[in-house]
């Protein structure tokens, strides 16, 4: 992993990336997604999994739902050892400018609340906090702050 941005590419998620993925939500999360969670995703007409690319090897990825005018970011996570490179930013990016052009009008999603490095990639792109879901995180009994932006 050699952590060059020069061949960074984004492409749709496959069964076959699954394992990769993993190796990198074990080591992002408390309560990591499982293969099962990532496989129903993979089939979900409304859902979209995307994987980010550093000369073929991933190094980061983002699975959304949009549904109508709504878009709903439910994971991203970028390899513990290439953050602060600008990853998470990039693939938000393409997220947000995809959604623009399917006329998406809001962006939503939950954050830990203790989550600063996320907050802070989000309130960089604009996301605002317009609320709280008490409890949200049920293993830690953790509140979440729901952020949106509005893309009008
Ligand atoms: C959140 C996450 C995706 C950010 O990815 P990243 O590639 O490291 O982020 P970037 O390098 O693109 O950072 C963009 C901006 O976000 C903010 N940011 C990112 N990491 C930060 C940190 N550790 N502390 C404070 N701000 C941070 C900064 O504003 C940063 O810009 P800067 O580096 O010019 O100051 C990454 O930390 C991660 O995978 N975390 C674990 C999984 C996770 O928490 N996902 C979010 C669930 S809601």
């Amino acid at each position: 992993m050699t952590g060059a941005s020069g061949e960074r590419q984004m492409r749709r998620m496959t069964e076959e990336d699954i394992p990769d993925v993993i190796e990198i939500e074990k080591r992002s999360f408390i309560s990591p997604w499982t293969r099962g969670m990532f496989a129903q995703t993979l089939e979900s007409p409304v859902a979209r999994n995307l994987v980010m690319t550093e000369s073929g090897d991933i190094v980061g990825y983002v699975i959304f739902y949009q549904a109508g005018l709504e878009m709903h970011i439910m994971n991203i996570a970028v390899h513990p050892a290439l953050r602060r490179q600008g990853i998470g930013l990039d693939i938000m990016k393409r997220v947000i400018e995809s959604a623009r052009i399917n006329s998406v009008e809001e962006c939503f999603l939950e954050v830990r609340e203790t989550n600063f490095p996320a907050q802070g990639l989000y309130e960089r792109l604009g996301f605002k906090r317009i609320g709280k879901r008490r409890g949200y995180y049920t293993e830690t009994n953790e509140d979440a702050i729901v952020m949106a932006l509005s893309l009008e």
